[in-house]
């Protein structure tokens, strides 16, 4: 059976995970969406469990598709998963060098390999920094979550967004 990571931080998921994930999901048997544990980014915005259970609800439809937490290496918790695969979205030629570094670092590694998917043209210039920042100052991020993201956002902000 062949199982491919999508790894990230998802803090939190936008469109452009979503559509690396659903292209991921019709090439592979199954799919384990990594979220990891302890980023260098100290100040997550979601908990991993409110990070774990929003990929869970806007991924529902995918049925070959589970999401399990990671802390340590990448690689080490591929191989305890029986994943021979990483795949990761490139959005433009800034993402190419450290992603290309990593995906050597990991083959050197372990052997596992890395397959990059092109961001669909409409989520190239998401993150989820980005998107955590327009949100904080009350900005629409409809178009670049699912839309319980955008409520949790919302929820999460609260009404009064920063404005200085
Ligand atoms: O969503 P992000 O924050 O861009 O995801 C980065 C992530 C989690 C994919 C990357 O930092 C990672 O793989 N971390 C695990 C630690 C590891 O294996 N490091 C060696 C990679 S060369």
């Amino acid at each position: 059976m062949a199982i491919a990571l999508c790894p990230g931080s998802f803090d939190p998921v936008t469109l452009g995970h979503l559509d690396i994930i659903e292209r991921t999901a019709r090439h592979f048997d199954e799919v384990i969406v990594a979220v990891i544990r302890n980023p260098q980014k100290s100040q997550s915005l979601f908990t991993l469990e409110e990070r774990q259970s929003m990929l869970a609800e806007v991924t529902a439809h995918i049925p070959n598709i589970r999401i399990e937490f990671f802390k340590g290496l990448l690689v080490e918790f591929a191989r305890d998963h029986g994943a021979e695969s990483i795949v990761k979205g490139l959005r433009a030629i800034s993402d190419f060098d450290y992603e290309l570094q990593m995906a050597q670092m990991n083959q050197r590694l372990s052997g596992i390999d890395t397959f990059f998917i092109s961001t669909s043209p409409q989520h190239s210039f998401l993150s989820s920094s980005l998107v955590r920042e327009v949100a904080r100052f009350g900005g629409d991020v409809s178009s670049m979550v699912p839309p319980m993201v955008a409520e949790r956002l919302a929820e999460r902000y609260g009404d009064a967004a920063e404005s200085t």
